[in-house]
């Protein structure tokens, strides 16, 4: 079974291509993290998790949902990221659940994908965003390939720098940056009710028709980038940023 969470559409672009390769179900983990229930899931072929990158780790609500969720059926855990460029020491912590699990561990891939982060980068042009997902793709083949095998991912050996960045980097990320204080909806806002509906942490609720944003927020650009009218910014940091959106995977 494939499960994935996203902000912007890229995991589960990777998720869909690899359940339809591999003939497998491809489930969103959204309603199960926006309710925050714990669930048992059961599936007779290995986990595949598929999450984004955030601050070089896997998103803290992902890692909460692996948490909460009893895996039953088949041991084998394969996790992938996507990403804007690279994970760090993503795969630690991700190990240090298998254990807590029960999984058997069988290695993070890294899959760069176009970088959603509008908050902090530019957002990436039309052509990036095909030549990505074009240069994506031998990756994730090679994926199928491992999971058909039973084998595991290729293992890569966390530098210093890695080390650095998913821990203090990380931490500190979460601490002073990844907040919501700074959204805002402009009058473009017509009301629809849009934002609400996709954050993953049911941090935003309508007041007088307007989006109001309370403390929980994990920067995962569900909001900013669904809004239908362009209506949600970041302070001055997402102001004439094109939204970004993953194109639908078809096969
Ligand atoms: C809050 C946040 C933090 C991010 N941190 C990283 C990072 O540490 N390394 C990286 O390569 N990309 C980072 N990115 C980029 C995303 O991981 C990447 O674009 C991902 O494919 C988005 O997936 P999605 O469309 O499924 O949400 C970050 C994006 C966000 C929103
Ligand atoms: S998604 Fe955009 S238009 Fe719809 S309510 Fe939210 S801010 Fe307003
Ligand atoms: S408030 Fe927006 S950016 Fe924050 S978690 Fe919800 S949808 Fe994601």
């Amino acid at each position: 079974m494939i499960i994935y969470f996203t902000g912007t559409g890229n995991s589960r672009y990777c998720a869909q291509f690899l359940a339809d390769k591999l003939q497998d179900a491809c489930v969103d983990a959204f309603p199960m993290i926006r309710q925050g229930a714990k669930t048992d899931l059961h599936s007779e072929t290995p986990w595949v998790f598929v999450a984004p990158t955030y601050a070089w780790q896997a998103p803290r609500i992902f890692v909460q949902f692996l948490h909460d969720t009893m895996f039953c059926g088949n041991r084998l855990a394969y996790f992938i990221l996507t990403c804007g460029g690279e994970t760090g020491n993503a795969h630690e912590q991700l190990a240090q659940a298998c254990r807590e699990k029960g999984l058997c561990d069988q290695g993070l891939l890294s899959v760069i994908m176009p970088d959603n982060y509008l908050v902090m980068f530019p957002s990436p042009k039309p052509e990036e965003v095909k030549q990505k997902i074009e240069a994506a793709r031998p990756n994730l083949e090679m994926a199928v390939e491992k999971i058909l095998a039973g084998q595991p991912f290729p293992a890569k050996r966390p530098g210093a720098l890695d080390k650095l960045k998913s821990g203090p980097v990380n931490e500190g990320m979460y601490r002073f940056f990844i907040k919501p204080s700074r959204f805002f909806s402009t009058d473009a806002c017509v009301s629809c009710g849009k934002c609400q509906e996709v954050c993953p942490l049911g941090n935003i609720s309508l007041t007088n028709g307007r989006p109001v944003w309370s403390n929980q927020c994990t920067h995962c650009m569900a909001c900013l980038c669904g809004c239908p009218t362009g209506a949600i910014e970041y302070g001055k940091r997402t102001q004439g940023k094109a939204r970004y959106q993953c194109p639908p995977y078809q096969g």
